[in-house]
């Protein structure tokens, strides 16, 4: 007999299953809560609900574990590529050679950018922040492909649109930051590996075509975009999800995980991390002044890149992070804000208030450091946040999609508002 819990409620006992995760997580089955008891659960910001299960990443806050489909994120970003990694989260395993090969070949097909997308493009405001334009190029690139808008696509039509968002994510980011210089569009190099060819048509020049990344930048480059690849189900996934569960084309809804990154709580933390240790830095570099402000409830600032909603430990991201920008200042040289980041790490981990509430580094800590060492300015940060992330939310779509037992996404809520009152004539208000 499987485990249950017992709920009393207004002194009548009900039991729900207990269902056990390939991890050993447990959850409580509430799924016929309603209907046997009347109640729904209230449970802000979702701390202890579970939206759906699922088979691509495993995730213990608590020891700070992270794996995606069994291998953990260590060895995934010592040794392989990020398509690997790709191939991994989107099909359930690592492809072999003639796999991978195939997987490449087809994405490098679709790399290049209908260039009708240059006239929306072109009237965006200079200046505009690029996940703004990010999310727009994205949902109006499905407008190029009515046919891949219909919900009930087949397999092939949705691996097609899958494998075209991927490619073309690229270079619709190198295109936001050439318009952001006022230089022109440099276009994909398929002789080019995915990173490599992201960094020429980021830093190459139309007049300077044999740009060529030191390998070292390459490498840190891969291991970023393998880190920040899929993270379960955070906000922008479970926007994904959310807005996928209508069947909204697969354009709309990575289009609104991008929306959903960009807040500072989310991905957008990684741009304003380097602008707090900015600010430190011209401010003096007062690490202690800066952490009490923290701790002050009176002061709306927060240690950006600091806390987690799952990880009550070490992100292990973050450490892979940590290391990874020691080998990247060794080519382009030290940045005075590592020794910021640095002390503000071990003053805040010694402090009983990140210490009482868990709070640790996260993922965006150390990784503003590596993009602004590789020459990415600030507010481009959070598009190479959702540059990999569009495979984490592309294989919870593909896993959304094949799941027999989903349903539309559609929470209730305790209303709190006016009860019943009854119309009163305009002239007698
Ligand atoms: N600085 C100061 N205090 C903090 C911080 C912080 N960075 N993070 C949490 N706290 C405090 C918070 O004030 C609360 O204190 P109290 O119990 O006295 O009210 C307690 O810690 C718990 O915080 P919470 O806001 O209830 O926790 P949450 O799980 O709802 O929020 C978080 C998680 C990541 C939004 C939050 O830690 C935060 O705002 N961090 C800074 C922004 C950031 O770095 N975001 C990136 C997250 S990781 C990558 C990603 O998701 O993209």
């Amino acid at each position: 007999m499987s485990e249950t819990a017992k709920i009393i409620v207004e002194g009548k006992e009900y039991e729900f299953p207990i269902i056990v995760g390939t991890e050993g997580e447990k959850a409580i089955d509430i799924s016929k809560l309603r209907d046997l008891t009347g109640h729904i659960t209230l449970d802000i910001g979702f701390k202890n609900t579970g939206s759906t299960k699922s088979d691509i990443t495993f995730l213990d806050g608590e020891e700070g574990i992270l794996h995606h489909r069994g291998y953990s994120i260590e060895d995934l970003a010592e040794h392989a590529s990020f398509l690997e990694v790709s191939y991994l989260l989107l099909y359930g395993k690592l492809p072999n050679a003639a796999e991978y090969e195939e997987f490449t070949s087809t994405i490098k097909e679709h790399t290049l950018a209908n260039e009708g997308l240059l006239a929306m493009f072109n009237s965006f405001p200079t200046g505009s922040h690029p996940m703004g334009q990010l999310s727009s190029m994205v949902a109006a690139l499905g407008l190029y492909y009515p046919k891949a808008l219909n919900p009930h696509r087949s397999e092939e039509a949705i691996n097609r649109t899958i494998l075209r968002l991927m490619a073309k994510m690229p270079t619709i980011c190198a295109m936001i930051y050439k318009k952001r210089n006022g230089h022109p569009t440099v276009y994909p190099k398929n002789s080019l590996d995915y990173v490599a060819n992201y960094l020429n048509m980021t830093f190459g020049q139309v007049t300077m075509p044999e740009y060529e990344p030191d390998p070292v930048l390459v490498s840190a480059m891969n291991k970023l975009l393998i880190l920040h690849a899929d993270h379960e189900q955070n906000c922008s996934t479970s926007t994904v999800r959310i807005v996928g569960s209508s069947q909204a084309n697969l354009y709309a809804t990575i289009s609104a995980g991008i929306s959903a990154l960009w807040g500072p709580l989310h991905g957008g933390a990684n741009q304003e991390v380097i602008e707090m240790l900015e600010k430190i830095h011209h401010d003096g570099g007062d690490v202690d002044k800066w952490v009490a402000k923290a701790k002050d409830k009176e002061d709306p600032f927060r240690l950006m890149g600091f806390g987690h909603r799952v990880y009550k430990n070490f992100d292990p991201r973050a450490v892979i992070i940590k290391k990874s920008a020691y080998e990247v200042f060794e080519v382009t040289g030290m940045n005075p804000l590592l020794e910021i980041a640095l002390k503000l790490e071990e003053t805040a981990l010694k402090d009983d208030y990140f210490i009482s509430r868990k709070l640790y580094p996260n993922v965006d800590f150390y990784s503003g450091l590596i993009y602004q060492a590789l020459g990415f300015p600030e507010e481009m940060f959070t598009v190479l946040f959702a540059i990999p992330r569009t495979v984490g939310w592309l294989a919870h779509m593909v896993e959304l999609l094949g799941d027999k037992e989903q349903k539309i996404s559609r929470p209730r809520q305790w209303y709190t508002g006016q009860d019943e009152r009854s119309y009163t004539d305009l002239q007698k208000r």
